[in-house]
This record gives structure tokens, sequence and C-alpha cells, in this order.
């Protein structure tokens, strides 16, 4: 059965969304979360799911095997960045070629790239006075937000639209494609081996 471990950074609304849906596919099972802040609300989120979950900081992601030695022990398949902040090490991206999937809060390739993440997307979209913003899913390569796209979602962007209520618009996408996206992919993974 293929297992996902999930990488968040902060509130963790898509990781728990992600973690729910799979609840019911016993096809598909969430292993594990990892996050690089302490104090990040997704680690309460993962208890009331009995989700393991390791903290890790830039040394054991870059100089060490600590997070790989950790998934490895989970079984980890696939490797879900549900709001993840940092670079995936290249080490990484070798070791799980093509199963790797992000999501980014809007219609790349506009508004990726480095520190262009949560509110920062949003504000950058209202202040181009765009029309239209989104979301996509991408599987993950050696530059941020570049990798091939699997789905993109739109939505408008209204005129008197604040970041809060442009993320919100945009957060309904995530939770209503994301774990499908995953599971379509996961499960095209499974009948191409
Ligand atoms: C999501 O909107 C996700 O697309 C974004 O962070 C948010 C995390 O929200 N990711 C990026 O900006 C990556 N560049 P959540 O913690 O509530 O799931």
């Amino acid at each position: 059965m293929p297992q996902l471990v999930i990488f968040a950074s902060g509130s963790g609304s898509n990781a728990e969304n992600i973690v729910r849906y799979f609840l019911n596919k016993p096809q598909i099972r969430v292993s594990g979360l990892c996050t690089n802040r302490p104090d990040a609300y997704v680690i309460e989120r993962m208890k009331k799911y009995d989700i393991p979950v390791l903290v890790f900081n830039r040394n054991d992601l870059h100089e060490i095997t600590k997070v790989d030695d950790w998934m490895v022990q989970k079984g980890a398949d696939w490797i879900i960045l549900a709001g993840f902040l940092w670079l995936m090490p290249a080490r990484l991206i070798q070791a799980y070629p093509n199963r790797i999937i992000n999501i980014h809060p809007a219609l790349l390739p506009n508004y990726g790239g480095k520190g262009m993440y949560g509110h920062h997307v949003h504000e950058a979209v209202i202040a181009n006075g765009e029309k239209q913003s989104g979301i996509t899913i991408h599987y993950v390569n050696n530059e941020y937000d570049r990798g091939e796209t699997i789905f993109q979602a739109t939505c408008p962007v209204e005129p008197d639209d604040t970041a809060d209520t442009l993320a919100e618009r945009v957060h309904d996408l995530e939770y209503r494609h994301f774990p499908a996206i995953i599971e379509q992919e996961v499960m095209k993974g499974i009948h191409n081996e």
C-alpha cells in the first residue's frame, strides 16, 4: 500500500484535509508528517489522527539524513508538500523521482519562486490587478515552483479582495482538489510500476 509523508511549515489545514480524505481510502495511507517549525499548528492537528510527526531543522534536512531515515522508517513512497516553505534538497528529489508533489496558491509560472508563499503571493496578485488567481499542483524539481504542472484550477480576484479574502477562496480550491489529485497521481504511479 503506498504511503505518503506530508511536509508542512504552518497551520496545516491542507495537511489535515489530506489526512481526513485518506482515512476513508484503504489503498493509500498517510504515515507521517514532517515540519521545520516546532510551534507549527499542524502538529496539534496531527495529534487528533495519531499521525507521527518529525520536527527537523535546516541541518537535519540538508547536512545529515535524519529526515530521510525517518521517512524510510515510516515506509514513505511519496512526499506531499502542503505549505512547506523550504527548498527540498537535491538528495531527496533524487530519492523520490516524480514522487514529490507540491501545491502553490497561484497560477504558476506566475507568482512563484523564492519568497513567494502564502499571503505574499496573494498580495502580489492583488497589487498587479489580476482578475484571476487559483492553484497549481505540480511535481517538484530543484527549482522553486518550476516542476511539471499536474493540475490548475482558477478563481476570480474580486475588486475588494484583501490577501485574506483571496486566500480563503484559494484555500477552498486547494481543499476541493489537492487530495483527489494526489490520489490520481499515486494510483497512476502504481499502475505504471
Ligand atoms: C497553502 O495555501 C499553500 O498553497 C501555500 O501555503 C498555504 C498553507 O496553508 N503554499 C505555498 O505558498 C508554497 N509556496 P495551510 O498550512 O493552511 O495548508
